[in-house]
């Protein structure tokens, strides 16, 4: 190899790299709440555990109890901690008060606890405690001890969908007029200014409830659907919640903040509810759970934020026996207090290509995208192939996956060698598709990529190229 050519292919290749790095960016982040409102949860070590082998490497808390941020100390999970809402007229009166939480509530655990955001207050608008009106005073003052420490941490405060006045059609959100002068437009400068991003809750589950008779629960599932078009913008929405998330993003627009960027700091499903609590159950808690990970993981974001991927915090962890008011309040949680799954939803890519084997819940759960195939054949011979109709980001995505930390065998596809050509990203996705499929012994799930790929069981044509079938 000449010099001249060897820069050249060392200049492709990072080339290559950096498309690799660009294109797998354009997946979100799924992060999972750690509430605690109960008498019977494991050991904050335990939790551990369970969180990283179920791929969970991002949470959020209530508070900033020392046991569970030693546990997470060196656990490279981030972790977004919060100040609670009786602490909101303390930390805005007083600029003393605000260092010495830091002082004891930061500082002793940054950063081998990987904490990277502050939620200050929770839903303050709805707190009957009135705390509104501390709520930006406290945020800056928290930022400025933050700040005096040379802290790189976000602040922020979760607030909830109630704080808009219209939500629907999505490109007539608004905030509620009494917010606006008051509190949304200094935290939204603050959060511009300090380089945050506002923090929603948002529950498609309360919106279907209220609505069965116009809300369709498809719709509300992230399942199958013909959406629902905004008619001002001519958005065909296809699931709840992003209709929900672009009121907000509507409402920010409308205040001329386009560019402050937004995460959903909780939403959820619970598994079981009053005879009233319209949706509530098991099955639908699989669903929405699964097909929003799933979506989340190989999307990008919302129709009126393309480029942002979407970054949700599910709700939660863990049934929580201690919550007040009705049934569904303690049955949110993906695990039960003895770390056994309520349902099973794969929480991370990773497991969602090695997701059990023909469990229950998990072929329950159908592609948000369509085409996939969770039930692999494991009689006669099949192949896994690219479901070109998911759209090239989302294949891409899943293509890095599967050579990357997948394990398949990516070397044919590479150029110059027996399966470059044709060269096109569904031929190349399929064969390592495939590779990985038959590497997991065909298992169900093993053919899946967030609904990316299906199962075939005619052999994949593409040029001359052979798909292997076993390994
Ligand atoms: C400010 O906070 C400090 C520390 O919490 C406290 O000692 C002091 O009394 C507070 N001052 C006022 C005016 O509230
Ligand atoms: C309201 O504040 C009082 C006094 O600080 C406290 O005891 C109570 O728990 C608070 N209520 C809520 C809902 O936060
Ligand atoms: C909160 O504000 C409402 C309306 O202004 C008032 O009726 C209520 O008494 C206040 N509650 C507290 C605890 O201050
Ligand atoms: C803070 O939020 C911004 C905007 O989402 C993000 O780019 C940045 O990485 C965050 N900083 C930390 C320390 O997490
Ligand atoms: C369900 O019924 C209970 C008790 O009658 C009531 O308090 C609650 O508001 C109802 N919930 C819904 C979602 O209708
Ligand atoms: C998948 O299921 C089959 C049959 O139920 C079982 O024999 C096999 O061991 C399972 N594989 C994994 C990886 O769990």
């Amino acid at each position: 190899m000449t010099m001249a050519s060897s820069i050249v292919s060392t200049l492709i290749l990072l080339l290559l790299l950096l498309l690799h790095v660009t294109s797998s960016s354009a997946a979100g982040i799924i992060g999972v709440n750690y509430g605690r409102i109960a008498d019977n949860l494991p050991d904050p070590t335990k939790v551990v555990q369970l969180l990283k082998s179920n791929g969970i490497n991002r949470i959020k808390l209530y508070d900033t109890d020392s046991t569970v941020l030693k546990a997470l100390a060196g656990s490279n999970i981030a972790v977004t901690v919060a100040l609670p809402n009786n602490l909101l007229s303390a930390a805005a009166a007083n600029q003393s008060f605000t260092d010495n939480w830091i002082q004891s509530n930061i500082l002793p655990y940054y950063p081998s606890t990987l904490i990277d955001a502050i939620a200050v207050g929770n839903e303050v608008f709805v707190d009957p405690n009135n705390t509104t009106d501390f709520l930006v005073s406290a945020m800056k003052n928290v930022y400025d001890s933050l700040q005096k420490n040379k802290i790189n941490i976000n602040v922020s405060s979760p607030i909830a969908l109630s704080a808009l006045e219209t939500s629907y059609p999505p490109s007539s959100g608004s905030f509620k007029p009494e917010l606006i002068e008051p509190v949304m437009k200094p935290m939204l400068s603050f959060l511009k200014k300090t380089g945050s991003y506002l923090m929603v809750n948002a529950y498609p589950f309360f919106a279907y409830g209220a609505n069965t008779d116009t809300i369709s629960l498809d719709y509300a599932l992230l399942r199958e659907n013909k959406g629902v078009t905004d008619s001002k913008s001519g958005i065909n929405y296809k699931t709840l919640l992003e209709a929900q998330l672009d009121a907000v993003y509507s409402a920010m627009d409308a205040l001329q903040f386009h560019d402050v960027k937004m995460i959903v700091s909780e939403t959820g499903w619970p598994s079981k509810g009053d005879s009233n609590e319209s949706g509530a159950g098991e099955e639908n808690a699989a669903q929405y759970n699964g097909n929003l990970v799933r979506r989340v993981l190989t999307g990008g974001g919302s129709p009126l934020r393309p480029n942002d991927p979407l970054v949700v915090y599910l709700f939660a962890l863990f049934n929580e026996n201690l919550k007040t008011g009705p049934t569904s309040e303690r049955n949110y949680g993906l695990f039960y207090p003895n770390e056994q799954k309520v349902y099973n939803v794969p929480l991370s890519m990773e497991a969602f290509a090695v997701s059990n084997n023909g469990s229950k819940a998990e072929v329950a759960v159908a592609p948000a995208s369509g085409g996939g195939d969770v039930t692999a054949s494991t009689v006669g011979e099949t192949w896994c192939v690219a479901n070109g109709r998911v759209g090239e980001e989302k294949l891409q995505a899943a293509l890095d996956y599967a050579c990357g930390e997948g394990g398949a065998d990516c070397r044919p596809i590479q150029s110059g060698d027996t399966c470059y050509d044709p060269n096109t990203l569904e031929a190349h996705a399929s064969y390592a598709f495939n590779s990985y499929y038959q590497k997991q012994a065909r298992g169900s799930g093993s053919c899946d990529f967030g609904g990316a790929a299906y199962v075939v069981s005619q052999p994949p044509r593409f040029g001359s190229c052979k798909f292997p079938t076993s390994n």
